[in-house]
């Protein structure tokens, strides 16, 4: 058996730790096993496809990032191909890169990615590439998992961060409103605001009035408090507006969101009169070493993702349905992205415990 690795779409922290428990499963299988660089681009000759020993895996379960790299712009449905203007052309290099992936000899591929890269391994499954899906992203929006690997972390990291504004925002009484990711889901944006104890949180689920939001700010003003923490997702946009667009994607790349913190932060100003800067975590969180937390769930979907391919559960996914890891088909996780339950019992505590949501 010689099996393949690859990473796509936006790193996570516990990639790593996947891609070790898979080499060391496989290995001890007695099996093969290589990785793919660059998402799918070592499949189309854009980068290299390496092989994978015990060596190439020592050390690294608690380095964020990924051994194999990764990219948010290797579709091979729509791959970009530079034209002799330097413009570019999405172009379907699917079959190529089946081809190429029997020419080598990979009997099924595990392929780790957000909700972009899992469809893609399906289309590639439709096509008869046997692949096992693992979920990752620090969003949280894969449905079929109860969380993904990496979540952990920026949860953590953005909670650190909001530690850390309290402080300053209280001794010079302003208003501080940081911007974390979640394009269309406010996970990050919700756990990381409720255990940082932020005073208004923004989710792109709960559409914002800037009214609600200085009303909260103003009444914490009146009542001694002057300063006040506003967690914003980037994905969040006022009643009846639009989510902040990020200038132009780059070809094949996903639309990219964000600056909506500052936006905010002027009307905050603006309306209150009560000075009031702005900040976007960014990258931040998705960079560093994972969690324990993070590190044990990658490590266990790595471990049940060869299962799965011993149990050839091709076009499935592995997926935390606690207490155990399952595999449900990717089709199914795809069916809706996850999102903030507004109903859900953090947000009703939140509420109740005074964080506003802005509406
Ligand atoms: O993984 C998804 C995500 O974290 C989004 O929340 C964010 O919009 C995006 O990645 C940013 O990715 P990049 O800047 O790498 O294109």
């Amino acid at each position: 058996m010689r099996i393949a690795i690859s990473t796509g779409g936006g790193d996570a922290p516990g990639l790593n730790a996947v891609i070790r428990a898979v080499v060391l499963s496989a290995i001890n299988r007695g099996w093969e096993v290589v990785g793919i660089k660059r998402g799918f681009s070592g499949l189309l000759g854009e980068d290299e496809v390496v092989t994978l020993t015990k060596e190439s895996v020592r050390g690294i379960a608690h380095l964020g990032g990924t051994i194999l790299r990764s990219t948010n712009r290797g579709n091979p449905f729509s791959y970009p191909r530079r034209q002799p203007d330097g413009t570019f052309l999405p172009e379907d290099r699917s079959d190529e890169l089946i081809e190429n992936a029997r020419q080598m000899g990979i009997d099924a591929l595990i392929s780790i990615g957000g909700d972009g890269s899992l469809e893609i391994a399906l289309k590639l499954c439709n096509k008869g590439m046997r692949i096992i899906g693992v979920p990752k992203t620090i969003d949280n929006d894969v449905s079929g998992t109860v969380t993904t690997f990496g979540f952990d972390t920026a949860v953590n990291t953005a909670i650190e961060a909001i530690d850390k504004l309290h402080t300053t925002a209280e001794s010079h009484d302003r208003v501080i409103v940081m911007e974390v990711m979640g394009r269309d889901a406010g996970f990050i944006a919700l756990h990381s605001g409720v255990a940082g104890t932020a005073d208004v949180i923004l989710l792109p689920e709960i559409p914002y009035d800037i009214r609600k939001v200085c009303d909260k700010i103003m009444a914490r003003d009146a009542a001694g408090r002057h300063f006040s923490i506003v967690v914003v997702a980037e994905g969040a946009f006022p009643l009846g507006g639009a989510v902040h667009q990020l200038g132009e994607s780059l070809p094949g790349q996903a639309r990219r969101v964000g600056g909506v913190a500052e936006l905010i932060a002027r009307e905050i100003q603006d309306l209150t009169g009560k000075e009031t800067r702005s900040l976007v975590l960014g990258h931040l969180q998705r960079g560093g070493m994972p969690t324990g937390y993070d590190r044990l769930l990658a490590t266990r979907f790595g471990g049940a993702a060869v299962r799965a391919v011993a149990e050839e559960k091709w076009g499935y996914m592995v997926a935390l349905q606690t207490p155990h890891i399952v595999a449900i088909p990717i089709e199914e996780a795809l069916r809706e992205l996850k999102r903030v339950d507004i109903t859900h019992d953090l947000v009703q505590t939140a509420r109740a415990s005074g964080i506003s949501f802005g509406d």
